[in-house]
C-alpha cells in the first residue's frame, strides 16, 4: 500500500489539470468509484463534461490535504498574485469569507466590518457568534453609491472598537470602487490585528498598469478572489490567500475542510488552474487588450447627453463596471436595463434604483463592446429626442444622499447572532415601523443587506422598500403577495 501511494505522488506532471482530466477520460481504466455517470454522458449530461468530471482518484491528489498536484497549483497561484499561500476554492468567495472571518474572530469576539459587505460576512456572525461593528461608509458625491472604506473611517471605528480582532473591508465594491488598501493595512496592523479583503471583484486586479494592485501586494493578510467574476473560469470558482503571521493557518485550513464540499470538482478546479495560466502566460496581451477596449467605450459613450456614468476615476474606480445612470432623464435603473434587455439583447449583470450596472471583462468581445456603445448611444439620442425628465423619486441620481444601496446605517438592538435565531412573525410593511428586523433584507445582486435581523426599522424603510418594489427591483426577504410583508421579532 506504501508503495502504491509513492506511486501515486510520483505519477504527477507538470501538464495542465485539464489536459490530465482530458488524458484520463480517454483512457482505458475503468471506474469503479464516483462520480455515478462513470464518465458517461448520459441522458442530457454531454459526454464532454463527464469525461473530465472525476473525484479523488489516484494520481489527482487531494484539495484537503494537498500533497502533489494541488500543492504546485495553489503554489503556482500564490507566485501570481504575490501571496505567501493561496487555496483554491469551489464554494465560491462565500467560503474564501467564511474561513478567514472564523479563523480570525472567535465566538463571541468583535469583526470590524463595512456595512455594505455580502450577505456572506453576515453569515460568519451570525454561524460563529460574532460581535459586528460597523465601518462608517461615504456615499461617491453626486452618484448615490456607496463609497469604498476610507483609511480615516477604519482609524475612527478601531478608536471605538479598540477590542476589534479583525478589520474586513470590500475592494472592489459592486460598483467597482476601490479602497485604499495599503494605507487601511498599516493602520489596522498597528493594532496588531489582521486585515481581510474581500476582493471577490478584483482577481483581476495587478495584471495590467492601469489596474490598482491587488491586495495581496498591500499588506493585506487575508484577500478572496472570486476567479468567476473577473477571470474566464467557471462559476463557484474562487482563491483564498494568507500573507503574514497574524492569521493562525491550521485553524484556516480547518475552517475550509469545514466550509468546502469533501468532494471538490475537477472541472471547476481545472478551470481555475486554466485561467490562472492565460493571466500568467498571456495575461499582457489579454488584459492590455481588455483596457483598451473597454476604454475606447467609456470614450464614445462621453458624447451621452442624457445617461451618466460612474468615472474613472484613476484607480479607484475600476476597470470593467460600465455603472449606467439615469441622470436627469426620468428613467429608473430597472427601466433602462429593461430597454437594453429588451430592445437590444443585453442582459446587464444588475439594475438598482438610480442605476444600472454592466460588468465587462478579459472575456468580451468587440462585438460586445460595439453593441453596448451603439445600444447606449442611440438610447440617449432618443432620450434628447423625447426630452425626458426627472419624474418621480426614482431617477434622481443626482441627489447624493438618497443612495440606492446605502440607507442610513440602522441601529442595532440585538446582535444578528442571537436575533436571527428569535421567534419572530410576518407583518405588512406599513406596519414594521420601529419593529426589530427578524430576516435579512437586500437586493439582489448584490446581496448586500438593507437590514440585518436585530436592527430598528427605521421610519423611513418600509416606504424606501416599498419604491424599491415599484422600481421592480428584486427585493429579497419581502415576502409578496396582495400586500408586502416583512419578519420581524415577536
Ligand atoms: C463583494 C462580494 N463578496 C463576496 C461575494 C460572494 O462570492 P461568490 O459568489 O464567489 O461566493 C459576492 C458575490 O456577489 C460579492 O459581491
Amino acid at each position: 500500500m506504501r508503495q502504491r501511494l509513492r506511486t501515486k505522488r510520483k505519477s504527477i506532471t507538470l501538464d495542465s489539470l485539464f489536459s490530465q482530466l482530458v488524458k484520463y477520460g480517454e483512457s482505458d481504466r475503468y471506474p469503479c468509484h464516483m462520480p455515478g455517470h462513470k464518465r458517461n454522458g448520459m441522458g442530457e449530461l454531454p459526454r464532454e463534461l463527464a469525461g473530465i468530471d472525476i473525484t479523488e482518484i489516484d494520481g489527482f491528489d487531494n484539495l484537503h490535504q494537498p500533497e502533489d498536484l494541488f500543492r504546485r497549483l495553489q503554489e503556482k497561484a500564490a507566485a501570481l498574485y504575490g501571496a505567501e499561500e493561496s487555496f483554491y476554492l469551489v464554494n465560491g468567495s462565500t467560503c474564501g469569507i467564511l474561513s478567514a472571518i472564523s479563523a480570525t474572530v472567535g465566538p463571541g469576539e468583535t469583526l470590524l466590518m463595512d456595512r455594505g459587505c455580502h450577505k456572506a460576512v453576515y453569515h460568519s456572525v451570525y454561524l460563529r457568534g460574532l460581535q459586528a461593528a460597523y465601518i462608517p461608509s461615504g456615499i461617491v458625491a453626486g452618484y448615490g453609491i456607496r463609497e469604498a472604506t476610507t483609511p480615516e473611517a477604519v482609524e475612527s471605528a478601531l478608536r471605538k472598537n479598540p477590542q476589534a480582532r479583525a478589520v474586513l473591508i470590500v475592494s472592489p465594491t459592486y460598483e467597482g470602487r476601490i479602497a485604499d488598501v495599503g494605507a487601511i493595512a498599516d493602520i489596522v496592523h498597528k493594532r496588531g490585528i489582521p486585515l481581510i479583503v474581500d476582493e471577490a471583484h478584483g482577481a483581476h486586479l495587478g495584471f495590467e498598469e492601469h489596474f490598482a494592485p491587488n491586495s495581496c501586494r498591500l499588506g493585506a493578510d487575508l484577500v478572496i478572489h472570486s476567479t468567476h467574476k473577473t477571470l474566464p473560469a467557471l462559476t463557484q470558482t474562487a482563491l483564498l490567500h494568507v500573507n503574514g503571521a497574524l492569521v493562525d493557518r491550521d485553524l484556516l485550513r480547518r475552517f475550509l475542510r469545514i466550509y468546502q464540499t469533501s468532494s471538490p470538482s475537477y472541472v471547476l478546479m481545472a478551470s481555475i488552474d486554466n485561467a490562472l495560466s492565460l493571466c500568467e502566460r498571456e495575461g499582457k496581451q489579454l488584459f492590455g487588450e481588455f483596457y483598451s477596449r473597454y476604454a475606447e467605450m467609456t470614450q464614445q459613450l462621453r458624447q451621452c447627453k442624457r445617461l451618466r456614468f460612474l468615472p474613472q476615476d484613476g484607480k479607484r474606480q475600476d476597470i470593467g463596471k460600465l455603472v449606467i445612470f439615469a441622470g436627469d432623464s426620468g428613467l429608473s435603473g430597472r427601466e433602462i436595463y429593461d430597454i437594453l434587455r429588451e430592445k437590444y439583447n443585453l442582459q446587464l449583470e444588475m439594475a438598482a434604483g438610480d442605476y444600472c450596472l454592466a460588468m465587462f471583462t478579459v472575456g468580451d468581445t468587440r462585438e460586445g463592446y460595439k453593441r453596448m456603445t451603439q445600444a447606449l448611444l442611440e438610447l440617449d439620442a432618443e432620450m434628447v429626442r423625447e426630452d425626458h425628465k426627472a419624474t418621480g423619486e426614482i431617477g434622481r441620481a443626482a441627489d447624493a444622499d438618497r443612495g440606492t444601496i446605502s440607507p442610513p446605517d440602522p441601529e442595532v438592538v440585538i446582535p444578528l447572532a442571537k436575533a436571527w435565531d428569535c421567534k419572530a412573525e410576518l407583518v405588512s410593511l406599513d406596519a414594521s415601523r420601529d419593529r426589530i428586523c427578524a430576516e435579512f433584507v437586500n437586493l439582489y445582486p448584490p446581496g448586500v443587506p438593507l437590514l440585518v435581523p436585530g436592527e430598528r426599522i427605521s421610519a423611513q424603510m418600509p416606504e424606501y422598500l416599498e419604491s424599491l418594489r415599484q422600481a421592480g427591483l428584486d427585493v429579497q426577504g419581502i415576502t409578496e403577495g396582495e400586500t408586502a410583508q416583512i419578519r420581524v421579532l415577536c
